[in-house]
């Protein structure tokens, strides 16, 4: 199978999520990075694209310049990473797609609902894949736990807990690049936790669950003192069907690192699964012992197996399930090419529609906390 062709914005010097994109879409073999306008400096941008071994006309000074140069090529890129901070995305992304380019985009997709609805319209129109990097749905075990919930293991859902838990901003952190950033809602959008981690948190209850969540109340708080975004994000929800929930997303939580947990409870069963510890799922089937599902085990669904790289026992995670969301990407994209439908385990990828929701769920949070937690429909 051809390798695809990758190109990324953002992701220099000194930037984090650019380097695990890079790892990630290494990692199954199917892309290779042929381009790149990694830093708004014009000069470090292309300085920064040589050091990573690309030809020097393919390092560029800027996006604009990148999509237009890529999209006259024969050898053009398959797809473009957006790995810059949050207000970036969307124009961004509509001058690729625009170009006829797909685009593999992190969250949240953008910083307002309007621009969000923008994309989706754009994607629709140009028919090109749009994948969103939520990359906790990668994940072999979330995989399994949406399959248990599918096949209704769970029996009807009622209850769905989700957390996201980190503590790296409990002070302020002046000259941290990406604190910098998530501190100014210009270039964050309104939200700070919300938009940050919540929405991870948000996506996996729904991916695992398979359920919409129809409104939520919430209570927003900045502890910092002097912050201008939420850092602490309090959420109770109600979902289509009539499961309730709750979403605590908080980046002063002291002594969290990226605590991320699920728990799901249905009439006949419950699951929890949490990401720093990744290989095992538990499962309890109401009135019986707990069991641990463990990834590349016994009875593990096909969804799950397809996720997997190494035999159980040899630990997957982070960057794995990454992967997985970039392999999705592969097989999307080739299908689009290659006018055929893609595997089923592909379209499990996020896309476009969790993009929305997202920014969706981050306007209806604000404006929840801002009517002192009054019940507020997701509208999108
Ligand atoms: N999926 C995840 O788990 C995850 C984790 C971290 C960050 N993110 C998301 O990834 C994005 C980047 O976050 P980060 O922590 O890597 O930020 P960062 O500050 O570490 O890196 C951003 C990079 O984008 C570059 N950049 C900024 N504006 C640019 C422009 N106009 N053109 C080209 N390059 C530009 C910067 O120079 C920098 O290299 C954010 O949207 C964030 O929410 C997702």
């Amino acid at each position: 199978v051809r390798r695809l062709k990758l190109g990324m914005v953002g992701g220099g010097e000194g930037a984090f999520i650019g380097g695990v994109h890079r790892m990630a879409a290494r990692l199954d073999g199917h892309w290779d990075l042929v381009a790149g306008n990694f830093q708004s400096d014009p000069d470090k941008s292309i300085a920064f694209g040589k050091s990573m071994g690309l030809a020097p006309d393919r390092a560029y000074a800027d996006f604009r310049t990148m999509a237009a140069s890529e999209a006259k090529r024969a050898d053009r890129i398959d797809a473009v990473s957006i790995v810059t901070p949050n207000s970036t995305h969307h124009a961004i992304a509509r001058e690729f797609l625009t170009a006829g380019i797909p685009v593999i985009c992190d969250k949240p997709m953008t910083t307002t609902l309007r621009h969000a609805q923008d994309l989706a319209d754009l994607a629709a129109q140009t028919g090109l894949p749009f994948i969103l990097t939520h990359n906790y749905s990668g994940y072999a075990m979330a995989r399994q736990a949406r399959a248990m919930v599918e096949a209704g293991e769970l029996g009807a859902i009622r209850i769905v807990q989700v957390e996201y838990a980190q503590d790296w901003l409990a002070t302020d952190q002046p000259g941290n690049k990406q604190a910098d950033w998530r501190g100014d809602p210009s270039r964050a959008g309104p939200g700070g936790a919300l938009g940050d981690i919540a929405t991870h948190a948000f996506q996996l209850a729904e991916f695992v669950t398979g359920l919409k969540t129809e409104s939520l109340a919430g209570d927003l708080t900045a502890f910092v003192p002097g912050r201008k975004v939420d850092d602490n994000v309090s959420l109770m929800l109600r979902f289509a069907g009539g499961a309730k929930g709750m979403l605590w997303a908080s980046q002063v939580a002291t002594g969290s690192g990226n605590g991320l947990k699920l728990r799901v409870f249905g009439d006949k069963g419950g699951i929890e699964w949490a990401q720093e510890t990744p290989e095992t799922l538990l499962f309890t089937q109401l009135g019986q012992q707990q069991r641990i599902i463990k990834r590349g085990g016994a009875g593990v669904s096909a969804s799950s197996t397809h996720a997997t790289r190494v035999p159980g026992g040899h630990p997957e995670g982070y960057l794995e399930g990454f992967a997985q969301i970039y392999t999705d990407a592969a097989e999307l994209i080739r299908a689009h090419q290659d006018k055929r439908k893609p595997n089923t385990f592909a379209q499990l990828a996020p896309g476009i529609e969790d993009g929305v929701r997202g920014v969706a769920f981050i306007e209806a949070a604000i404006a929840s906390s801002k009517a002192n937690g009054a019940w507020t429909h997701i509208p999108a």
